[in-house]
């Protein structure tokens, strides 16, 4: 490989002159001018910023363009327009040497708190569109760009501006209702907001005026607060960089590196010379490609050709039959000037540009679509090109230009000769691409299907051109483009051919079908599977295309045959609608005292530093100056003996300052959650892969990081187990297997009119938590004392094993926790994986020591929510009472047992949901398998437990022919039943969140209008589906459920409250901070709450099972009820004075003010030998609808509508309790529509990054979203009569789960099956779509299995 030395000569005008050193880089950063003398080719803009420039608000989430996180705003001068452009970009992909002449904005560069938040900033923080806030300034950037541009946007402006950025923590809904304040729509509900009116006509928690609804209040924000949005005053252009850029004389650029050399020539002579003279060198215009090369692919490009000065290749040119662009127009631009095309040009001319642009509709994130080039697209060769498909369709033509001269080519298949191969010659470039006019006769459609509608790579990606002879309905021309079918885009040309010269009607698809299926066949090992999916997706776009076509033959006149009305939604292109949203909470009673904020919809106390970046996380804390960076190594097999380890080639690489491996842990090197069953560093053996095995510590992340994978290891390899039906055909189990039995089961099955049996599998889940894992360890020198900053929710945990892996007792290590960009149990129990190791490190070389993995380690190494696989036999009678259940759990636990045997249990602490089930057995098998173990994750197997039950609930409504939500009501709980653990349910809201939910939702009304719906369309079809949800509360681990506080009063009166529970963006800190105020009676502002850290509060639980504002909330309480105790004999002798005078007089008088509080839940402690016992101190309750619309032909689906009612107690705070309501839906969405992990078959996760994974986004919400919490529901067993909201609510996302069985069931129905099936979660559109069958699905038959090695297997 070249060698970036050997490129020293390179980077003159003519590309043959000697140039070593390396020029200047001039940029802007928030208007300060920044002269880089030697810019590393190598570091992207995001690393430059937090590193370089320690400015940290811009984040890094997951370094692939993926997240939005690091977003930041990009101006430049264009000379040859003389415009200024503004546009959102990922800092992440952004090469620091493509900056030349650039003024970046970060979201410090807006506002600040103690200088002024800029609007966007504002009304983020005072909308409630801020958690954990990691997302958050990447959100307030793509804003903030927007309007730069646009100073009043439309929302489907914002929308679009947001595809590019991910939130796991608010479910979006916040955001947009804040934001929608600076669109044209004008920040209001559009009218829809159902019978409480507009949703801006009742600000500041208005209530409302009917009697019974006398305490409701809709409002968590009052917008006449907001600071008004004044575009002339932000700020300005550097003016020194206009003069610069206005002022630029031609001139090359060259930066050289360590192995990397950036060329940025000047004119298209010096660019091709250079290109003749380095065949291998990348050309880099968005470096969207090359970028994630680099870093995830391990590929090194010793020199980099940047053609951003050659105006050739951005030139567009209108010609007599289309449009050129060159080959570094990006995205963006094209389709600026494709629409402006659409506009001026006759839409017949315009049929490939239409199609073009649909494409860049969904071809990734603004962001992506302001860097990536046409170029960079055609010429990566990705199978998977959303655009390729079309140029090939469309017969666009290419210019190649190399030193020698240029050749026109024409963009079939022959130019795509292998998987990301061209027929360019090394030395050659593309130039340009020409976009032909669409003939009189032509149509040409294009369909792009994806996991996820928004920022989504392709499973099939297809372009269609057809052209008639003139008058006549006869094929004379037929392209058909396909994606994802082949190592290339290709085109079904035998297809094509055979329907040449017949006219378009029923025998032609008849035909093309039988063909396509033929042509477009699979391999069923292919990598990407999905094999039937795909093949017949390959038959329902063509009879989509087919649909389209008649439709436009006959407006031209034509006979042929019409597209009936109930095929007519198969042609329909899905746009999405803008949201709308209700949120109904109970008002505070009239007369509480103003300072008194418990019960009001506060802001997150950190919302507005988090807005302005200025909220400091982990990652965020300056570097330390001798401090050094961690990187693991990790298995890459399964299960294996390590044979050999061999560092010699990482010890070559510059920086290494050492490796660690077991024998270098001084103290134990033994690790687990409840059951110690792991190992800091493997010793000799490991069992999944990702498994720890050691760890290279060098002076930069990217040399370690280098190091550690220049690190090989000899394996050998043992038989892995993988699945849970690997599992359990080895019967490889954890124990204990845990039963729950209550009545007489064969006695219930004997009474039943029916039995039914049936089973499911819902795979797991990946936290996605926006911050990944992150420790700094920071030895403290002298007793073996070490600090660290980490991002967990167990500091106490983490305290714990570090302190046994250095040997040291737990009073010598601190954990300090600030704050943690999201953890949802991802962070209760695995976090100690690397907090361990970098301690370990830290305390090996007496030096700071940090690492934050990166976004593909995370999910490799860190595990998820449990797998799990569900077996019923369930006995019913025939008016649909259920009567006996014996069901049967299997976990993936993986690895180790973690705190699998805890959520095991809960799945069966949840098993029959909501419904009482007189007869009931289940057992829960912890499967032992050869997977990274598998952890907490919001709901604590709660959520599976509850989806089977879902799963024969419906069988059992199908099998009857009865409605799922007559049986389900007739099965519910009332008060006084009794659970199968034997708990009594008193204090139980079920009916009234059922029958609110079924009024608020209209759901008789919908009910009837969906069946209307399905009975007028034949390929889409509408589900509703209504669930309750029943969530035990308390740790099933009777210890756990204790916690701690201290609060100390300053003698200027303030008061600092430190409590065991960690600030996940759940707003604890706020809710812990109103609970104090009203104990103590003073303003919240005179409260503060600074970190978490176990030398302030020791031996606390983790922050989990939603039961922290319950624990934490009590001991605060009475830590403050104590000083207050303390504090009232001055008061007595004081009654007038305020609160600093008696703080000050008690101090004087020398009373502590500092007071620890404790708190333990009262009568709770099951027995599963006994089945007796009180499991939980309470339940939470809630009930959704949902309504969702599905593609029977491509399986996407829609979500209509969403309705919950949510019975939360009296709200601590309601803002909080909705986002918490709001947030956990949209995960819970995620969980059972949309994220899929996969695994090979070997054991190896395939699925590790936002490109291949897929959380919910903002196109994702429900189009209308109503979130009511139940008034008038105290709850005697928590704090201020609130009740947990964090877990409880995500189950009601499988109300969408089933609205979508619902409409299978409908399209099922069409082909005449009826009666239950089994759908797997998630409902993704490949299962939807397998699942309608029909003459489609019927020529793509699944291969047979056994006969092939898949590429995934379902764990
Ligand atoms: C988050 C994300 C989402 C994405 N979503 C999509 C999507 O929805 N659909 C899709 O199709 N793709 C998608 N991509 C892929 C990628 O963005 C596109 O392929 C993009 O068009 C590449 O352009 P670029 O300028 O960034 O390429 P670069 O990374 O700069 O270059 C890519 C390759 O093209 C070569 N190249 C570029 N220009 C020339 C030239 N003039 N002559 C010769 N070779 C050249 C380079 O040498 C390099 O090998 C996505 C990528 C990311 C990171
Ligand atoms: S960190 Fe850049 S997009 Fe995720
Ligand atoms: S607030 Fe968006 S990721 Fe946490």
């Amino acid at each position: 490989m070249e060698r970036a030395q050997e490129t020293g000569n390179m980077g003159d005008r003519t590309g043959t002159k000697t140039r070593s050193g390396s020029d200047e880089l001039i940029f802007f950063v928030n208007g300060k001018k920044i002269v880089e003398k030697n810019p590393d080719p190598e570091m992207t803009l995001l690393t430059y910023l937090r590193r370089k420039l320690g400015l940290t608000g811009t984040k890094l989430g997951c370094a692939e363009g993926g997240c939005g996180a690091c977003t930041v705003m990009l101006s430049r001068y264009q000379t040859h327009t003389k415009q200024l452009l503004h546009y959102a970009i990922n800092a992440c992909l952004a090469p620091l040497c493509s900056l030349h002449l650039v003024a970046v904005t970060t979201v410090e560069g807006i506002g600040s708190v103690a200088r002024k938040l800029h609007p966007v900033q504002e009304r983020i923080a005072k909308a409630h569109g801020s958690q954990c806030g990691f997302c958050t300034p990447g959100i307030v950037m793509s804003m903030y760009a927007l309007l730069r541009n646009n100073p009043t946007p439309m929302m489907a402006d914002m929308e679009e501006a947001f595809q590019g950025n991910l939130c796991r923590c608010t479910g979006y809904r916040p955001i947009l209702e804040g934001y929608k304040t600076f669109t044209v729509e004008g920040g209001c509900c559009g009218g829809r907001g159902q019978k409480n009116g507009c949703c801006m006509s009742n600000v500041n928690g208005a209530q409302n005026g009917s009697e019974e609804q006398i305490n409701e209040a809709t409002s968590l924000f009052n917008p006449t607060e907001f600071a008004p949005f004044d575009p002339t005053q932000e700020v300005i252009f550097p003016p020194e960089l206009m003069t610069l850029s206005k002022d630029r004389k031609p001139h090359s650029l060259c930066f050289h590196g360590e192995r990397m050399t950036w060329l940025q020539p000047d004119s298209l002579d010096e660019f091709l010379n250079l290109k003749w003279k380095h065949p291998d060198a990348r050309v880099v215009v968005g470096n969207t490609e090359v970028g994630v090369e680099v870093k995830f692919k391990n590929m090194v490009y010793p020199v980099i050709l940047a053609p951003t000065f050659i105006p050739e290749l951005s030139a567009v040119t209108h010609t007599e039959d289309g449009i050129v662009f060159g080959a570094a127009c990006t995205l963006s631009h094209m389709a600026v000037v494709l629409r402006q095309a659409v506009e001026s040009l006759p839409p017949h001319k315009t049929e490939v540009f239409l199609a073009v642009l649909e494409q860049l509709r969904w071809f990734a994130g603004v962001q992506i679509r302001n860097v990536a080039a046409v170029g960079g697209n055609i010429m990566t060769a990705s199978p998977i090109s959303d655009l390729n498909p079309v140029f090939m369709a469309a017969g666009c033509k290419l210019t190649l230009v190399d030193k020698d001269g240029s050749r026109e080519v024409q963009m079939d298949d022959g130019f795509f000769t292998g998987y990301r191969r061209t027929a360019l010659r090394p030395q050659q470039i593309l130039l340009s691409i020409h976009i032909p006019y669409s003939k009189k006769t032509q149509f040409v459609s294009a369909y792009k299907q994806s996991p996820r509608r928004e920022d989504d790579i392709s499973i099939v990606t297809a372009a269609m051109s057809v052209t008639f002879t003139p008058g006549t309905d006869v094929v004379e021309n037929l392209r058909l483009s396909f994606g994802g079918m082949a190592p290339t885009t290709v085109l079904a040309k035998k297809t094509a051919n055979r329907l040449i010269g017949r006219p378009w009607g029923e025998e032609l698809l008849e035909e093309a079908c039988n063909s396509m299926a033929e042509e477009m066949s699979l391999d069923p090992s292919v990598p990407g599977g999905m094999v039937t999916y795909r093949r017949t997706l390959t038959l329902s776009l063509f009879y989509k295309f087919y649909l389209t076509v008649l439709q436009k033959l006959r407006l031209q006149g034509l006979k042929v045959a019409e597209v009936t009305s109930v095929c007519l939604s198969a042609t329909e292109v899905h746009h999405p609608e803008t949201p709308s949203s209700v949120q109904i909470y109970q008002a505070v009673a009239k007369g509480q005292n103003q300072d008194d904020v418990v019960g009001r919809p506060i802001m997150h106390l950190s919302a507005m530093k988090q807005a302005t970046g200025e909220a400091v996380y982990c990652d965020d804390v300056p570097l330390y100056e001798n401090e050094l960076y961690l990187s693991l190594i990790t298995s890459s097999k399964a299960h294996a003996r390590i044979l050999s380890i061999d560092t010699s080639g990482a010890e070559r690489c510059p920086g290494v300052v050492c490796f660690l491996f077991a024998d270098d842990i001084p103290g134990s090197n033994t690790a687990g959650s409840l059951k110690f069953d792991e190992t800091v560093l493997a010793d000799g053996e490991v069992t999944c892969v990702g498994h720890i095995i050691g760890a290279v510590v060098a002076k930069t992340q990217l040399q370690a990081q280098r190091a550690a994978k220049a690190v090989r290891i000899e394996y050998e390899e043992r038989q892995p187990v993988i699945t849970i039906q690997e599992a359990i055909a080895t019967q490889s189990f954890y124990q204990p297997i845990r039963t729950i039995q209550k009545g007489d089961l064969e006695l219930g099955f004997k009474h039943a009119d029916h039995i039914l049996e049936g089973e499911m599998h819902i795979g797991g889940q990946e936290h996605f938590y926006l911050e990944t894992n992150v420790t700094l360890a920071v030895p403290r020198g002298e007793d073996g004392e070490m600090e660290l900053f980490v991002s967990t929710q167990a500091p106490t945990h983490t305290q714990s094993l570090v302190a046994m892996a250095l040997g040291v007792p737990a009073n010598r290590v601190v954990v300090r926790v600030k704050r943690m960009g999201g953890g949802f149990g991802g962070k209760e129990s695995r976090t100690t994986l690397l907090s361990t190791v970098v301690a370990v490190a830290a305390n090996k070389l007496k030096r700071p020591v940090r690492c934050m993995l990166d976004r593909d380690e995370d999910m490799l190494i860190t595990g998820g929510r449990h797998p799990f696989y569900g077996k019923y036999k369930v006995g019913f009678l025939n008016s649909g009472r259920v009567v006996a259940l014996d069901v049967t759990y299997y976990g993936n636990a993986g690895n180790s047992m973690d705190l699998s045997q805890a959520i095991v249990e809960r799945a069966l602490f949840h098993m029959e949901n909501s419904y009482r089930v007189p007869n009931i057995r289940g057992r829960g098998f912890l499967c032992r398998t050869n997977l990274p173990s598998n952890t907490a994750f919001r709901g604590f197997g709660g959520p599976q437990g509850m989806m089977v039950a879902e799963s024969w609930m419906t069988d059992v409504a199908q099998s009857l022919g009865k409605s799922p939500e007559e049986v389900r009501r007739l099965n519910l709980y009332m008060k006084g039943d009794s659970t199968p653990f034997n708990q009594v349910l008193d204090q139980i809201t079920l009916d009234r969140c059922w029958d609110e939910c079924m009024s608020r939702s209209g759901y008789q009304q919908r009910r009837i209008a969906i069946d209307l719906y399905n009975r007028q369309n034949r390929w889409t079809k509408r589900g509703i589906a209504v669930v309750p949800t029943k969530f035990g509360i308390s740790f099933t681990a009777l210890f756990l459920n204790q916690a701690g506080a201290l609060v100390h009063i300053y003698t200027d009166g303030s008061v600092l409250l430190t409590h065991g529970g960690t600030e996940m963006g759940q707003g604890l800190h706020t809710k812990m901070v109103q609970v104090a105020s009203r104990v103590l009676g003073i303003p919240s502002s005179k409260i503060h709450i600074s970190e978490t850290s176990t030398n302030t509060v020791p031996n606390t639980s983790a922050t989990a099972a939603s039961a922290s504002s319950d624990l934490n909330g009590a001991a605060l309480k009475n830590a403050c009820e104590i000083l207050l105790k303390r504090l009232e004999p001055f008061k007595a002798k004081n009654p007038n004075g305020t609160w600093e005078d008696w703080v000050k007089a008690a101090y004087f008088d020398r009373v502590s003010l500092s007071a620890n509080g404790f708190y333990k839940t009262p009568d709770i402690g099951y027995d599963f030998e006994t089945n007796s016992g009180r499991a939980f101190s309470y339940f939470s309750y809630g009930v959704a609808c949902s309504e969702v619309e599905i593609d029977c032909l491509t399986g996407s689906h829609k979500n209509l509508s969403t309705t919950i009612v949510m019975d939360v107690g009296n709200s601590l705070n309601p803002a909080i309790d909705i986002g918490q309501v709001e947030g956990a839906f949209m995960q819970g969405l995620g969980l059972f529509t949309l994220e899929e992990l996969h695994y090979s078959p070997q054991g190896v996760l395939l699925t590790r990054g936002p490109g291949s994974y897929k959380i919910p986004a903002f196109g994702d919400i429900p189009t209308q979203l109503t979130v009511s919490l139940l008034r008038d529901a105290p709850n005697d067993k928590a704090i201020f009569a609130s009740k947990a909201v964090g877990e409880p609510p995500l189950f009601l996302a499988s109300s969408v789960f089933y609205a979508i069985k619902d409409a299978i069931s409908a399209a099922r129905a069409e082909s005449g099956i009826t009666g239950p099936f089994r759908l797997d979660s998630p409902a993704s559109a490949e299962r939807i779509r397998n699942a309608c069958s029909d003459r489609f699905t019927k020529l793509c038959p699944l291969a047979e299995a056994g006969t092939f090695i898949p590429w995934s297997v379902q764990v």
